[in-house]
């Protein structure tokens, strides 16, 4: 059994109280630690500002087929998509024949989701889930996936064991994450001096863009894993400054920073810069002006071998 968390004393059978939420995984008992259960709280309001689904589909829709296609998802089988946010995977899974259960933090997305589904005449089930205690059985899905998605959990280790759970032995797990040098990761770089900082313990999403890092999460419960580090051509900004405003109106994280230096504005002045200058120095221009961004990710797919990950 492992225990994270403080011990407050002993219920009335004798069995240890702790003052944190609990949570079950793959038969043993865990505590989250009450700051990022608050975290998480902070991230389920956070991305449901702006406009995230708007985003997926006008800058960064190419990745879910991506991984749909790099995970190679057959009719008929169970596919759990976790973080799936709006359904950028998800409903490209579907349209492949999976038959898709789509999870995430926060309950917005998943209602775009279902709405965009829809429109496409495709049906998933959309389920609100934590991707550090996951609502299903051990061994529930063939394919498990998670395109930038399950990288935005705070404790990846958390994260990476539930993943494993519920894929069956023999099931295969496709991963897709922002690399930590490669843009979105520079942007999380950027972003951070304006944020408050995480709770201990806490790790940086770009993390699961390093392969050794995600090879080491998932353990010898895998086999056949590949890795290849990929970008994603972004031309849709005309300016810096179009890419700064985008984000700063559209997503999450980016309105969160802004949010937290709102009362000072030499703060806010020097945000609305160093967004600007990351979109600048990284930019070449394109052949219609405008800006070519090349974003950079990780696409990892594995086998989940007959041994799990305890
Ligand atoms: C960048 S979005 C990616 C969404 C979608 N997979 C895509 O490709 O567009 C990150 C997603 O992670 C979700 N998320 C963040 N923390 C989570 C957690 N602890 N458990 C489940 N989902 C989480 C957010 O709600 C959001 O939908």
């Amino acid at each position: 059994m492992v225990r994270i968390g403080r011990r407050i004393g002993s219920g009335p059978t004798g069995e240890e109280q702790v003052d944190d939420v609990m949570t079950i995984i793959g038969g043993a008992r865990t505590t989250q630690d009450a700051a990022v259960t608050a975290l998480k709280e902070k991230h389920r309001a956070m991305w449901a500002l702006g406009d995230y689904p708007a985003l997926a589909a006008e800058v960064i829709a190419p990745l879910g087929p991506a991984l749909v296609e790099a995970v190679g998802v057959r009719p008929g089988e169970r596919v759990l998509d976790v973080a799936a946010g709006s359904g950028n995977a998800a409903v490209p899974a579907a349209l492949a024949g999976g038959r898709v259960v789509a999870s995430d933090l926060t309950p917005a997305l998943l209602e775009a989701g279902r709405r965009a589904a829809e429109a496409r005449g495709v049906a998933l089930d959309w389920q609100e889930a934590d991707a550090e205690a996951l609502p299903f059985p051990a061994g529930a899905f063939d394919v498990v996936t998670s395109c930038v998605g399950v990288m935005f959990a705070p404790r990846h280790a958390v994260a990476a064991a539930e993943l494993m759970r519920v894929c069956r032995p023999g099931g295969r797990v496709g991963l897709l994450a922002w690399t930590p040098g490669g843009f979105i990761g520079q942007l999380f770089a950027t972003m951070k001096p304006y944020l408050p900082a995480p709770p201990p313990g806490v790790q940086p999403p770009p993390l699961w863009g390093d392969e050794a890092h995600v090879r080491g999460l998932l353990g010898d419960g895998v086999a056949e894993v590949r890795a290849e580090r990929r970008v994603l051509t972004v031309d849709v900004f005309g300016t810096p400054e179009a890419f700064r405003d985008y984000f700063a109106s559209h997503y999450g994280p980016t309105i969160a920073a802004y949010r937290a230096v709102a009362d000072d504005p030499a703060r806010a002045a020097a945000l609305d810069d160093d967004l600007a200058d990351l979109a600048r120095r990284s930019a070449r221009p394109g052949a219609r002006g405008g800006l070519v961004l090349e974003w950079e990710y990780l696409l990892l797919t594995a086998r989940r071998t007959e041994v799990g990950v305890s």
